[in-house]
């Protein structure tokens, strides 16, 4: 005879227990080798979002984090792109005003 209940109440348990792990990342991570990611150049960061990102997921994050702003900033009918804030896209050296418009737009 199965207990549906159980075998239920197990996963919840499981999947609470994964999503911890998650949430949590346990010191021992420290020891592991470090993921392939290319870290961000910026050691300061004026948005919170952007250093989270860039801390969480290097350049990448950063990378996904800039396209969403793009996307916004062009639903709100301006003309932007990465140039418009990134003189160069290898070393994504800021424009002067790139703070200002980023604020608006992050
Ligand atoms: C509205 C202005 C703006 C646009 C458009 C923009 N960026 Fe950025 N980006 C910034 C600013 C400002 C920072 C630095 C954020 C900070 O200091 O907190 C930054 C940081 C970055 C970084 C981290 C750089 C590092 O290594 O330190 C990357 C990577 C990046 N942007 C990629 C892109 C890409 C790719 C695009 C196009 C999809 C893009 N950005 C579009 C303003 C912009």
């Amino acid at each position: 005879m199965t207990h549906p209940l159980q075998s239920r109440s197990l996963l919840v348990v499981l999947s609470v227990a994964a999503f911890a792990g998650l949430a949590s990342p346990l010191p021992a991570r420290a020891t592991e080798e470090p993921p392939a990611v290319t870290p961000c150049a910026a050691k300061s960061f004026k948005f919170d979002k952007v250093k989270a990102a860039c801390t969480e997921g290097g350049r990448s994050a950063a990378k996904k984090l800039m396209k969403g702003v793009v996307k916004k900033a062009k639903a709100a009918g301006g003309d932007v792109n990465c140039k418009t804030c990134h003189t160069s896209l290898k070393t994504f050296a800021l424009t002067k005003d790139a703070h200002t418009k980023l604020g608006k737009w992050l």
